[in-house]
Order: C-alpha cells, then structure tokens, then sequence
C-alpha cells in the first residue's frame, strides 16, 4: 500500500491549478442513467472515486469512455467523459461495489426513476458517523415508491412512475437533495424539495439536469421546484472547481507560509473558508485567475468556528482547519455539527505535539510553537489531508501511511505540493 512521507519545513510558493469537484463529479455521472443519451462531463478529476463509480455504473449497462488529451490541454486539465446509459441492462447495485463508496448508493434514484426499480445495498465509505439514509428512502417514499429492506439492499419500486410532492427533510441532507432532485425529474407532476441543501454541488448538479431537459427552479436555495418531464437528453456539461481541495491548499500555505495561486479556485464557492483564513491573519487576495493566498512571517491567530451546512464553514474542511489551528498563537475552539464522530484525527495530530482537548462535539486546540514529525495514518480522506497538512509544517520527516483515503478525493496532491516547494514524495511498496 502507498505510503506519503514528508519533510516538513519548506515554505509553499508558486501555482496550484484546482481540479473539478469529486463531489459534483460522482452525482454528475449518476445522472447520466437518466437518459438513453451520451451525457458528456468535462474537467472530471481523475481520482479513484471516480474509477469506482465508472466501475458501479458499468455494472448496470453504462457505457462511459475517457477521452485523451487534445492538443493546448494542460497537464492538469480533468477528464472529459462520455456517459452512455442507453440499456440498463441490471438495476442492481451489489455489496461489494457499493460498501467501497457511499455516493454510489444514489444510483438508486435515477434507477427507480427511468427504470421504476431498483436494488442497491446499503452503502459503507468514510468512516464518519453513522451517515444513514433515512431522509434518502423518505424523500423516494414520498415521490410515490414503494420500499423494503431485503437482506441488506434497499429494494425500491415504482411500477406506474414516480409521482411529484412535497419533500420537507428535517435535516440538510447533500445526499438527500441530490436524490430528491435526481427522481422528481422524471416524476409526473410538481416536486417541491424543502429545506434542501444549497451547496454548489447541488446547483451544478441541477445546471447539468436543466441542460438535458429537466425543468428545475431554485437549486442553491432551500427551496427547489422541479417539473417533471418525460425524458432527458444528453447535454455537456463541465464540472465546477473544488471548493474543498481549494480550502485545503489554502490551509496548507497558512501552515507553511509562502505565496500560492490557487488557479481556477472561485472565492464565492469558500467564502465562509477564506473569512475564517483572513481572520486568522492569512492574506487572501481574488483575482482574475482564482485567489492568492499568503504568509509571509507574521503568525497565526487563534479561531472559534462550527461547520454548518453552505454557505457556512464547511465539515469536509475541519480537519485542515485543526490541523492549522494546531500552530496558532492561543486557543482556538472547533465545533462539529454535521458528523458525529468526525474528529479521528485528533489523535493523529497529537502524535506531532498538536495539544487538542475534545468535549462532546467541540475541541479545544491549544497552540504549540512546533511540531515533530511523525508516522501518522488516517481512516478518512479529509482527516488523511489534515495530516499532510501537518506534515509539511513539522520538524523532520512524517510518513502517512493508508494514502489510498487522499487518491480517492485529491488529484496527484504530492506533485501539485512538490511543485511548490514542498518535501512530499509517494513510496510504493
Ligand atoms: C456530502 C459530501 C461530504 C460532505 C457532506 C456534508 C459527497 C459525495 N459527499 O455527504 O463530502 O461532508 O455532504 O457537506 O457529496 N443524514 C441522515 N439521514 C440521511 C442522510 C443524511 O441523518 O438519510 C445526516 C448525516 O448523517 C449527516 C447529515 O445528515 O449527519 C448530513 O449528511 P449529508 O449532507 O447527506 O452528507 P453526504 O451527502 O453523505
């Protein structure tokens, strides 16, 4: 298994281009069972996620084929993928595929809504909580589909089609609107989604839906108004940069200090990141070609923050930010209110000196002038990049072991690092 090992101490200078959004991308491609024609993604980051997911969809039928490199393409431009979904040939989602990448289970929606059933297994991935999908199964029950559970599979039909109606979640569910949003539509009649999460994905993902034909109004804001149609058609669509690799280099350069650009990075997609950043004394400036972040000797100041759903601080950036907090100049205080259970890398981060006290859903960070590094390993994605983070900024060397967490959400991180400065090498053993 790949190992990561740093040499901490070198500052950050220089560029960094900000792949397509894994979280865009992986609802993206499920959307592409919607329709009989070819849906074509662009700037489709090249992760394993992504591998995982053209795998389940091969499953049920779909073709999908990666085209290569044209000619002024740079190197890190993403994929552009071709998804044809023109025989479902099997609406079931076996255990094995499934149990390696949660997102995978919400094939369930457009299987249910094109093909009016499906079998999915309940889903495993990130080790974050207990991530149910209750407010999943309720927003297709509430479109009209019948459910039960079998023998770990969630087992969903819809003989006559799914039927517009309300669906109120009594949570912000990214997952949960994705889904909603997927089955309403091809549903007949009006779906009003309440509460649903306004996160950019969603709203990209809502773009791409209204370019093949589906009639939605709303997405981005609490409330999204779909019309059902009869069917889509293919369209193109490029998936927007990520908000979160963006919010985790921007934290890696705090950490080390240095000048970075953030090429392609929107500001408006982390503004709740940056304000947090600025705060903390880094200099955060928006340009033409993304935003400029740096740290050029003065230190960092201590932050009290709670993740919140968009436009709030994001979850899947609390780790980086504890991870920065770490080498703040006093007390900074972090509270998680999306994932229970979301602090594994507390321990971890003590292993460089970090000093973090946990009550209940908040942790206390205690600044400490330096880190050492250390062998670390991490059981989820964000958490194995807070170490990295960590790493680059500690005393002497760190090796990160179980790195296949960062290749499922970060494209080529240790060469986009290195080219900054940055001590970062992969071992393959
Ligand atoms: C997505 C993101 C993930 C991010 C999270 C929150 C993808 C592929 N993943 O995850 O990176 O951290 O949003 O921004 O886009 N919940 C229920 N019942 C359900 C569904 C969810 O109780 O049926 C709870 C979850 O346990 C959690 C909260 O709702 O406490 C938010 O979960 P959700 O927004 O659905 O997260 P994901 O879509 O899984």
């Amino acid at each position: 298994m790949d190992r990561i090992r740093i040499t901490g101490g070198h500052k950050l200078n220089g560029t960094i281009p900000i792949s397509g959004a894994k979280n865009a991308a992986l609802p993206l491609m499920i959307a592409g069972l919607l329709t009989e024609e070819t849906l074509i993604l662009d700037n489709v980051p090249r992760l394993a996620d992504v591998a995982q997911l053209q795998r389940i969809l091969g499953n049920h039928g779909v073709d999908i084929t990666a085209q290569g490199k044209r000619v002024g393409d740079r190197a890190y431009q993403g994929q552009t993928l071709h998804i044809s979904a023109a025989d479902v040939i099997d609406t079931t989602a076996p255990y094995e595929l499934v149990s390696r990448m949660r997102a995978s289970f919400w094939v369930i929606a457009p299987l249910l809504a094109r093909m009016h059933e499906a079998r999915v297994s309940l889903p495993g991935g990130c080790a974050i909580g207990t991530r149910p999908v209750d407010l999943l199964i309720m927003a297709l029950e509430q479109l009209g589909a019948d459910i039960s559970i079998d023998a770990g599979y969630v087992v969903a039909k819809a003989p006559g089609g799914l039927k517009g109606n309300a669906i109120d979640f009594p949570k912000v569910t990214v997952s949960g609107t994705h889904v909603a949003l997927m089955a309403a539509t091809l549903a007949r009649g009006t779906t009003v989604i309440d509460n649903a999460a306004c996160e950019p994905e969603v709203a990209d993902v809502a773009a791409c839906l209204n370019k093949m034909g589906a009639r939605i109004s709303g997405a981005g804001t609490p409330r999204i108004v779909v019309e059902g149609v009869d069917q889509l058609h293919g369209a193109r669509h490029t998936v927007l940069p990520d908000r979160i690799e963006a919010g985790t280099y921007a934290m890696a350069v705090a950490m080390t200090g240095g000048d970075v650009q953030l090429l392609g990075a929107r500001s408006e997609l982390l503004q709740s990141a940056l304000d947090v950043l600025t705060q903390a004394g880094v200099e955060i400036a928006v340009n033409g070609d993304g935003i400029r972040v740096a740290r050029n000797g003065a230190g960092l100041r201590p932050v009290t923050v709670s993740t919140a759903p968009f436009p709030g601080f994001p979850t899947d950036l609390q780790a980086q930010l504890m991870a920065l907090m770490v080498n703040a100049e006093g007390s900074s205080r972090i509270t998680e209110t999306i994932f229970e259970n979301r602090f594994m890398h507390v321990q971890e981060l003590a292993r460089f000196g970090a000093r973090i006290s946990l009550d209940g859903e908040t942790a206390t960070i205690h600044g400490v002038d330096r880190l050492r590094g250390a062998p670390v390993m991490a059981t989820d994605l964000r958490a194995s990049v807070s170490l990295v983070i960590a790493g680059l900024a500690a005393e002497g060397e760190t090796m990160v072991n179980r790195v296949y967490h960062l290749d499922r959400g970060f494209e080529r991180l240790e060469e986009k690092l290195s080219a900054c400065g940055a001590s970062i090498q992969r071992i393959s053993d």
